[in-house]
C-alpha cells in the first residue's frame, strides 16, 4: 500500500512510497485512510527537526490527524465496518506510569509514550492502517469528511478542560478569553469559547482573509494589535502561537485569577527579555495560573467529537482551505498565505 514516509530528522527525506500492509500486532481494527490533515508537528518533522521512526527502523510513516472508515472489526468490538472514525494520537508508557496506568496518556511521566506518526509508532498516512479498539473514536456520520478535525480539536478540548478545573480552584465565572493565533488551534479553540457564551477576542497577525472572517463569523472579535491594548485582563488566555513575545505578553496582562493555558510548541531557541520580578509580583498577587497542554486523552476526543458535531458546519467547511490528492502531498506540506487547515486525501469518499 502507498503511504507518506519520513526519516526523522532528515530534512527533505519525506517520499511516498509503497509499504507493506499494516501489521497485526497494531490490533484488530482494520481502518481504511480517508484524509489526513497537516499541522505544524508534520511540517516539523518533514523539516528534520523532530519525529522518531519505530525501534529498528529507518522511517516513520507521517501522519497523526486522521479520519478513516472501519474495514474489519472483531464481532463485539466498539466500531464496526462502515464506521467513520478517527485514531487516537498517544499511546501508554509500556512501564506503565500512573497516568498511562489510568487511561490519561497524555499525561505521561516517564517521556516512554509512543505517538503514532510522531514518536516511534507509524502514523495514519498510509492507505490503510491497523488499530486496537481502545485507540479509535466513532464520529458521527453526518460530521462526514469534516472527522478530519477531531485530532486538533481534542487538543483544545484538553486546553479547555485544564482551564476548568484550575479555574474551579475558587469561585469561577469566566467571561472574557484571549485566544493567540487564528491557525487551527487558535480557531478550534475559539470556537468552544463561543460554544461556553463567552467573548472571546482573537490575535492574529493577518489584517485580511479567513482568518479574520472565520472569528467574526463566530461571534468572536478579532485583533491584530497586542493584548494590553484591546482587550487588557482576560479572564483566560489559550496560547496558540508558541512565539515567546506572546506567551508572555498573555502572562503579563492576564486578569486577575486569570488561568493562561499554553497549546503552541516553540520551535528552536528565542531569547527575549523578561521583568520576571514583575511577571512574579502579578501572578503572585493576583493567584494568576499558567498550564501547558498538550495531547489528548480519549475523554478529550469524546468531548471534540460533540463540540464538532454542535458547530455550524459551513464554518468548519471553510476551517479546512485545502485538499490536496496525496500524490501532491508535497504541496499540502508546503504553507500558503491563506492556509487555515490544509487536508491530505488519501482514499475515499
Ligand atoms: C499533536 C499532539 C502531540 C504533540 C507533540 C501535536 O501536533 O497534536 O497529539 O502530542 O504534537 O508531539
Amino acid at each position: 500500500m502507498k503511504a507518506l514516509t519520513v526519516q526523522p530528522l532528515t530534512s527533505g527525506s519525506a517520499r511516498l512510497e509503497d509499504v507493506d500492509d499494516p501489521p497485526e500486532s497494531d490490533g484488530p481494527v482494520l481502518v481504511e485512510t480517508l484524509a489526513v490533515g497537516v499541522c505544524g508537528t508534520d511540517i516539523e518533522i518533514v523539516s528534520g527537526e523532530y519525529g522518531w521512526a519505530p525501534p529498528g527502523r529507518d522511517r516513520l510513516v507521517l501522519g497523526h490527524e486522521s479520519l478513516g472508515r472501519v474495514l474489519e472489526a472483531p464481532a463485539g468490538a466498539s466500531v464496526a465496518s462502515g464506521d467513520l472514525v478517527v485514531g487516537i494520537v498517544r499511546r501508554p508508557d509500556p512501564v506503565p506510569c500512573g497516568n498511562c496506568a489510568v487511561g490519561e496518556w497524555d499525561f505521561c511521566r516517564n517521556g516512554q509514550y509512543t505517538e503514532r506518526g510522531i514518536k516511534s509508532h507509524d502514523g495514519y498516512c498510509s492507505e490503510r492502517y491497523r488499530i486496537h479498539p481502545d485507540f479509535v473514536v466513532k464520529l458521527d456520520r453526518n460530521l462526514g469528511p469534516l472527522g478530519v478535525l477531531l485530532e486538533p480539536t481534542s487538543v483544545v478540548a484538553k486546553a479547555w478542560e485544564q482551564v476548568d478545573r484550575i479555574g474551579g480552584r475558587a469561585q469561577w465565572d469566566p467571561h472574557i478569553v484571549v485566544v493567540t493565533g487564528a491557525g487551527p488551534i487558535g480557531l478550534l479553540a475559539a470556537l468552544i469559547g463561543v460554544q461556553r457564551g463567552l467573548d472571546v477576542h482573537v490575535f492574529d497577525q493577518v489584517t485580511t482573509g479567513t482568518k479574520p472572517d472565520l472569528v467574526q463569523a463566530l461571534g468572536g472579535t478579532y485583533h491584530t494589535g497586542r493584548i494590553e491594548h484591546s482587550c487588557p485582563h482576560p479572564d483566560v488566555v489559550i496560547e496558540c502561537t508558541g512565539v515567546a513575545s506572546l506567551v508572555f505578553d498573555a502572562m503579563e496582562h492576564l486578569g486577575p485569577g486569570g488561568v493562561a493555558c499554553l497549546t503552541g510548541v516553540s520551535g528552536g531557541k528565542h531569547a527575549i527579555k523578561v521583568d520576571a520580578s514583575m511577571l512574579n509580583r502579578g501572578m503572585v498577587l493576583e493567584n494568576q495560573a499558567v498550564v501547558g497542554s498538550v495531547n489528548a486523552n480519549r475523554r478529550h476526543y469524546e468531548a471534540a467529537a460533540a463540540a464538532l458535531v454542535a458547530a455550524p458546519r459551513p464554518w468548519l467547511e471553510r476551517l479546512v482551505t485545502r485538499r490536496v490528492p496525496l500524490e501532491h502531498w508535497s504541496e499540502a506540506l508546503q504553507r500558503q498565505p491563506d492556509d487555515v487547515k490544509v487536508v491530505i486525501e488519501v482514499g475515499g469518499p
